[in-house]
């Protein structure tokens, strides 16, 4: 039996996507119109023997009750959402709720980051991981080497694919192998988490307090990102605070148990509302494979002109005269007017867009929140525009706030 459990995080981490994020979990934020996390959910209906698939995070319970009772329906496998009361780390997080995890005694334990965009190539891994016979296999990509360092590095045995050596987001380049976010371990990674933990205690809080504290300090200067995230790692410290990445990974590189996977095909970190667009067109052309019914085809029965690909939710309704695509997706009713020209952007729930009377009105790279209003003749370009805005002017390269 193989379980899958989804880090979802919560409110405090996903502060460079706040302005998206406003009133929908960014968990849940729509990419091809599907909610993000539903991309790692669906992937995971193809692994064989899976019995349950839970969420962690700390956001509230009541925010993902209804989409994780209608995912559960509609794929026929339980999922369910596990709230952590404060922020255990990534790792911790995981420890903390091993019991209903292990609920159905898996042989395995697939692990994915909630933020990341690819096409989760989950029953290979599992195959590669049962040959290996390590505690963990990792996925791997190769990125150009500027980016690397906004990741975890990783070396690994070319020919074995055993990890070597692990850092996470290193000052100076180790490699251009970078931690995709997505795992498969056995148990057994329970053990290695309270291994670390004992350990810690067994040094005393002090020292422990300390390393923690400077980690946090590095990791979050240097990504220059949020003080609340380094408060909450110090704050919860002492007791169940631990990262997979830098306090499990590293420690364990070397020593058997723990290998590789590497993929050639699409993978992206979504930390910024810029990346959530890529995203979106990323599994848009996945769609054109794995679900092209989703897709709206030219010649469909939305007669409006298409470009490329593109996701109208049923309910939405787009003018005949429309323009869209490529790379749009619309969301629950959404009213786009005639004449509107619509280019690489996400359509939020109730977005109501008027008539537009040329054809160089359009949106460039661009979101617009639930229920925004954009006026006639109005052209919005590389803007983001928050929840219940009227846009009677024209905006460029501006966050409507
Ligand atoms: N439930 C819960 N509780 N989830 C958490 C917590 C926590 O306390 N902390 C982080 N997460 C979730 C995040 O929502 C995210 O999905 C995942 O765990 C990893 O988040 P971070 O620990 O903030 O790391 P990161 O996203 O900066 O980097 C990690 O992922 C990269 C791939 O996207 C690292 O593992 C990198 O090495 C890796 O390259």
């Amino acid at each position: 039996k193989v379980v899958a459990v989804i880090m979802v995080g919560g409110p405090t981490k996903g502060t460079r996507f706040r302005p998206l994020s406003l009133n929908i979990p960014k968990p849940l934020f729509p990419l091809a119109g599907q909610p993000m996390v539903h991309h790692p959910i669906s992937a995971c209906k193809r692994i064989p023997n899976l019995t349950q698939i839970f969420l962690i995070g700390f956001y509230e319970e009541r925010e993902f009750a209804l989409y994780v009772s209608s995912i559960s329906n509609e794929l026929k496998v339980p999922v369910r959402y596990l709230r952590e009361d404060k922020p255990h780390g990534s790792a911790g997080g995981l420890y903390n709720f091993r019991d209903r995890i292990m609920e159905d005694n898996p042989l395995h334990i697939v692990l994915l980051n909630c933020d990341v965009c690819c096409s989760f190539p989950l029953p290979e891994m599992l195959e590669a991981h049962k040959k290996y016979g390590g505690m963990g296999t990792i996925l791997v990509i190769k990125v150009s080497a500027e980016s690397a360092s906004q990741f975890g590095e990783l070396v690994a045995d070319p020919v074995t694919n055993e990890l070597l050596h692990y850092t996470e987001k290193p000052e100076t380049f180790v490699s251009d192998r970078i931690n995709c976010g997505v795992y498969i371990f056995t148990p057994d990674i329970f053990n290695a988490v309270e291994g670390v933990s004992t350990q810690w205690k067994d040094r005393g809080s002090d020292t422990f307090s300390m390393n923690r504290l400077s980690c946090a300090i590095s990791a979050d200067l240097r990504r220059l990102s949020s003080f609340e995230s380094l408060h909450s790692a110090t704050r919860n410290a002492p007791t169940h605070f631990v990262r997979l990445d830098q306090d499990i990974l590293s420690p364990l590189a070397g020593k058997k148990q723990l290998y590789t996977y590497e993929t050639l095909d699409f993978w992206e970190q979504i930390k910024t509302p810029g990346m959530s667009l890529k995203c979106s067109g990323l599994y848009l052309a996945q769609f054109r494979f794995t679900n092209p019914h989703l897709l709206v085809s030219g010649d469909g029965t939305k007669s409006a002109s298409i470009t490329g690909d593109v996701y109208v939710h049923p309910s939405a309704k787009v003018h005949p005269t429309a323009k869209i695509g490529p790379n749009v997706s619309i969301s629950a009713n959404a009213r786009i007017g005639p004449g509107a020209r619509l280019i690489s952007c996400i359509i939020l729930d109730n977005v109501e867009i008027k008539a537009t009377g040329d054809y160089n009105s359009k949106l460039g790279i661009t979101i617009l929140g639930e229920a925004v209003t954009v006026e006639d003749e109005v052209v919005v370009i590389n803007s983001i525009v928050l929840p219940h805005k009227t846009l009677n002017v024209s905006v460029q390269e501006e966050i409507i706030l």
